[in-house]
């Protein structure tokens, strides 16, 4: 039967792309899964009446443009209030300790410096990728989040709720964007100022194709919903890194203000390690009930907070100034700086 061999084909590769994409653990070679993927693009063509939006062929993007349609939040996209010192931490915990008056534990996660995007799943299936926008409405980019490998298109197992939003970061890693640069280099294309900058200028490209040949990653970090399987922030992440979501491993319980100040201590060098931007931390309360109570103020939650790493800094010698003039006329000084080696670049 041709439709059961298209079936198997995608679950096939699908369970492929998570081992590669969210595992990082690959078990057959690249040549093998291109040649799966072909064989099942082919029998997709043959029998259009087989057609699936979710198929894994799907997510090397069509060249249809389209201006991206606008939509509201059905949860606002708040951000974070920022901290920049150990004392600005214990402000914000001696806080939660007088709000709630009652034992609460924090939870630790690392803040990864990409483009935030929020995804809606309805029966285990993606349906809408939504830019933060202003927090209230943005850009629906299904199509393009849909090239991003290592997003689920269909979730695993059966235990998610019937409907829930999976908020998180898209990210180019530092390797992509080495290689993008210097591509747009050789073409004498504007450079991207950093790994941001590219994944959210890919994520507003109207060109699917485009966006899947830059190798986009995302991780995520909050869900929301009225039926989430459990009660506390971290064991809701646990679930939903069994769905098949890339759910950083690096989230940590704190029970103390030490074990925060551990925590930032030992990712404030680590970091420079992995293989995504990130520029501090986030701390947030577990249980929900205790979110509930601490409440939002206009712009952030009083749950949650961001600790920014010190921007890495570094002294070198003006060589000279030198003078570029653009096609029309306009000119700009240019510094020419002795080369110094900054966050590993
Ligand atoms: S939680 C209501 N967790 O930082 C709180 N945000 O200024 C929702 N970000 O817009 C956000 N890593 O784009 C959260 N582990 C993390 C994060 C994170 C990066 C970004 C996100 C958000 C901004 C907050």
């Amino acid at each position: 039967m041709i439709e059961a061999k298209i079936k198997a084909l995608r679950d096939e590769l699908e369970r492929h792309n998570y081992n590669y994409y969210v595992l990082s653990a690959p078990t057959i070679s690249d040549f093998e899964f291109d040649k799966m993927m072909k064989e099942l693009q082919e029998l997709e063509a043959a029998h259009p009446e087989f057609a699936d939006p979710d198929s894994p062929t799907r997510r090397v993007g069509s060249d249809l443009s389209k201006e991206f349609e606008q939509v509201v939040h059905k949860y606002p996209m708040l951000s974070l209030g920022n901290t920049y010192s150990e004392d600005e931490i214990r402000d914000f915990y001696d806080r939660t300790v007088r709000s709630l008056n009652e034992p609460f534990e924090i939870v630790a996660e690392l803040k990864y410096d990409g483009t935030s995007i929020s995804l809606t799943y309805e029966k285990g299936r993606l349906t809408r990728a939504v830019t933060r926008g202003d927090g209230t409405r943005g850009d629906d980019v299904t199509a393009n989040i849909k090239t991003i490998r290592s997003v689920p298109l269909r979730l695993r197992g059966s235990d998610f709720p019937e409907e829930f939003e999976i908020r998180g970061e898209v990210l180019l890693p530092w390797a992509e964007f080495d290689r993008l640069n210097k591509e747009r280099e050789e073409q004498e294309e504007p450079l991207f100022a950093n790994p941001r900058n590219a994944a959210s200028g890919t994520l507003k490209q109207q060109n699917p194709a485009i966006v899947a040949s830059r190798k986009l990653d995302a991780y995520f970090y909050y869900l929301l919903g009225e039926n989430l399987p459990a009660e506390g922030h971290y064991e809701n992440l646990q679930a939903a890194r069994a769905w098949g979501f890339k759910i950083p491993d690096v989230i940590c319980k704190c029970q103390s203000l030490q074990d925060i100040f551990d925590y930032i201590a030992y990712w404030d060098v680590e970091r420079k390690n992995l293989p995504v931007a990130t520029d501090g931390i986030v701390l947030k309360v577990n249980s929900l009930r205790q979110q509930r109570n601490l409440g939002f103020t206009s712009k952030s939650p009083r749950w949650a907070i961001a600790y920014k790493f010190q921007a890495e800094r570094a002294e070198t010698r003006l060589n000279s100034v030198s003078f570029q003039v653009g096609r029309t006329g306009t000119v700009t000084p240019v510094a020419n700086l002795e080369p110094v080696l900054l966050a590993g670049t």
